[in-house]
């Protein structure tokens, strides 16, 4: 590791999909492609490359964005060298399915269940494909499918579309999207004013992180610096057990509202539980100058919003929990895919419907697999050994409690609610970097 001071970040070479917020509301893809002939695969680069933007040509109100991304076989389809390849992290070189074991991807999403060809070797590119609307997505894809025709050294193996509602809804109900990390030297404002701007290295490779140095960056130092890592995960979500469960739980909707709003830290309408725990405000909900302006130091025991909901988990801010929260935070893109459940229906319709999940991050190991780990399928450094993440812990038969005076509530047998069908770790190259593959000559 070196200390070298971090120098101002290279906002030319860095993809604008790593760092960049997504319009709002917008239509995506997921692509993934396996690269048969490396010189196709190469070729394809060099015809995706003039599409991506970098972060200081991002244009807000540019319709229509790519992004790519590729995992550690598909850096090893393309004919990268060994010793190159030896540099990456050993997590990344190990896929997902592999850590599954760490990530709490058992049971049901266990990597034997995910949806073919995810977790397979096959997956070498992840194309991510956004527009502001679905018929611009469609001619976006178009230009995707246009880089690839007549390579036939390149097969499109899997797609997945993807939306984000106007509302900003996710499937369960709740508005998501709201809060990310504010990460410094990228002038993208972060949405909340209380907390202090992160190290550029948390999020992008060559710069200093929070730890005071510049993490190992894989080499050569072109293919690595300005880089992140991506986690994509499919998310599949049961909407009906979800709200059944609720149903089973409270007495009326009121009491249903309520306990699900302190499972998640935030209202469906996106207000958090720190700033008006016992009723929503919509209004405060959908204002985003307010929606994200609070910390959770003046409720060290969560009697306003639990230390077990999702959303506190995810982000203690200032609450004391073991260990630092800002070592394990992440850019976040969450989009729905499939249709959603109708209000009131709590017959599961069999539909594939959940959340496409994609973690952004310098630090695989201590960033996305922490959280897995630590964060969500366990308890301890919350003081609450035998709890997981509410919503999102992979196991059935969970407990979350609802700190409360006079006494607690703590609810039982919490089924599992979300299912990983399947994701990839994947290496997001800055644009000299992905440059530098597709002139690879070996
Ligand atoms: C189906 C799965 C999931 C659902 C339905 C879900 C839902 C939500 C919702 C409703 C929020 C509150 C809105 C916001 O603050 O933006 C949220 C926040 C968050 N979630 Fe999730 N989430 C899911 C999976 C995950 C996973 C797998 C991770 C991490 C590995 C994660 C990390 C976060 C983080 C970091 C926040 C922001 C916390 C904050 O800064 O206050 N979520 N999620």
């Amino acid at each position: 590791m070196t200390t070298q001071d971090s120098t101002e970040l290279e906002l030319g070479d860095i993809q604008a999909g790593a760092l960049m917020p997504r319009p709002h509301p917008y239509a995506g893809a997921y692509l993934a492609l396996r690269i048969d002939d490396r010189n196709a695969g190469r070729e394809l680069l060099r015809r995706l490359i003039p599409l991506l933007d970098p972060v200081d040509k991002f244009d807000p109100a540019r319709p229509v964005s790519l992004a790519v991304a590729v995992s550690f076989a598909g850096l090893q389809a393309l004919g990268v060298p060994e010793e190159s390849l030896a540099t990456f992290p050993a997590v990344f070189q190990q896929g997902m399915a592999a850590r599954a074991a760490d990530l709490g991807d058992v049971g049901d999403s266990a990597p034997e269940h995910w949806e073919a060809p995810l977790g397979s070797k096959d997956i070498h590119l992840v194309v991510t494909a956004l527009a502001r609307d679905t018929s611009l997505m469609e001619s976006l894809v178009l230009l995707a499918e246009d880089a690839i025709r007549d390579l036939p050294g390149v097969a499109p193996i899997w797609h997945l579309e993807v939306h984000v509602a106007a509302d900003g809804r996710e499937q369960f109900g709740f508005s998501d999207g709201i809060s990310q990390p504010t990460v410094e030297g990228t002038g993208i404002l972060g949405s909340n004013p209380l907390e202090t701007p992160l190290k550029a290295g948390e999020f992008v490779l060559g710069y200093e992180d929070e730890t005071g140095v510049v993490a190992p960056v894989p080499q050569p130092e072109v293919l690595g610096r300005n880089g992140t890592y991506v986690a994509f995960r499919k998310l599949h979500q049961r909407v009906a057990a979800f709200r059944q469960y609720l149903a089973e739980q409270a007495a009326d909707q009121a009491e249903q509202d309520w306990l699900a709003a302190k499972m998640v830290g935030r209202w469906q309408s996106g207000a958090p539980l720190a700033l008006c725990p016992d009723k929503d405000d919509p209004e405060l909900g959908a204002d985003p100058e307010r929606n994200n302006a609070f910390m959770y130091g003046d409720d060290p025991r969560g009697l306003k919003c639990p230390m077990s909901s999702h959303a506190r988990r995810m982000n203690a801010r200032d609450a004391v929990i073991t260990g630092q929260v800002q070592l394990h935070r992440m850019i976040r893109r969450g989009t729905n895919y499939g249709p959603s459940l109708p209000p009131g229906v709590l017959e599961d319709d069999g539909a594939d419907r959940g959340l496409m999940f994609a973690f952004v991050g310098a630090h695989l190991d201590r960033q996305f697999e922490f959280v897995q780990r630590q964060w969500i399928n366990d308890g301890k450094f919350i003081g609450a050994p035998a709890e997981t993440d509410p919503l999102i812990g992979g196991f059935e038969n969970r407990e979350f409690t609802v700190p409360k005076r006079p006494i607690r509530r703590r609810v039982q047998g919490i089924p599992n609610f979300v299912v990983n069908r399947g994701g990839e770790y994947c290496f997001m190259p800055g644009l000299r970097g992905l440059r530098w593959l597709a002139d690879l000559d070996t």
